[in-house]
């Protein structure tokens, strides 16, 4: 009995399941090449983006710096924890962003200022 039901619900589902493999294969076919880079793209574009609306005014659209300090070497002077910890929590003059930013947000921008060296 329980055999057949399983026997069943195979028979049924395979061809279901093809349909559904062949179809996201082809989908991913025609656009892997925009989602691929569109991957590494986005999150250093996320992260300009919030850079652009939370930092710019402090920090400058450079990086030079404006009332805050010059970033545009500041991977080279602290580690992605380091950036994580200081845009989270703050400093003196600084904000903290833990209220007005997602972990996730904070990740993307200590990530792409880590980067600035
Ligand atoms: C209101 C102005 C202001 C805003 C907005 C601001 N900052 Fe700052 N930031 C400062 C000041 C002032 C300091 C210096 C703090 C200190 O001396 O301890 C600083 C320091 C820093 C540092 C450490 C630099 C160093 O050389 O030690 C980093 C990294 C930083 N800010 C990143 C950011 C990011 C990312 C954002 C946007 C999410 C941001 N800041 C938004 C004013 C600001």
């Amino acid at each position: 009995m329980r055999m057949n039901g399983e026997g069943i619900v195979l028979r049924v589902s395979l061809p279901f399941f093809l349909i559904v493999v062949m179809s996201a294969v082809g989908l991913s076919a025609c656009g892997s090449q925009a989602t691929d880079q569109g991957m590494t793209v986005s999150a250093d574009a996320n992260a300009e983006a919030i850079y652009k609306k939370q930092c710019v005014s402090c920090h400058a659209a450079d990086l030079r710096g404006k009332v805050g300090p010059g970033l545009q070497e500041i991977g080279s002077r602290m580690t992605e924890q380091q950036l994580f910890a200081i845009i989270q929590d703050g400093a003196r003059g600084m904000p903290a962003f833990n209220k007005v930013l997602s972990a996730e947000e904070i990740q993307a921008l200590s990530q792409w200022l880590s980067t600035k060296k």
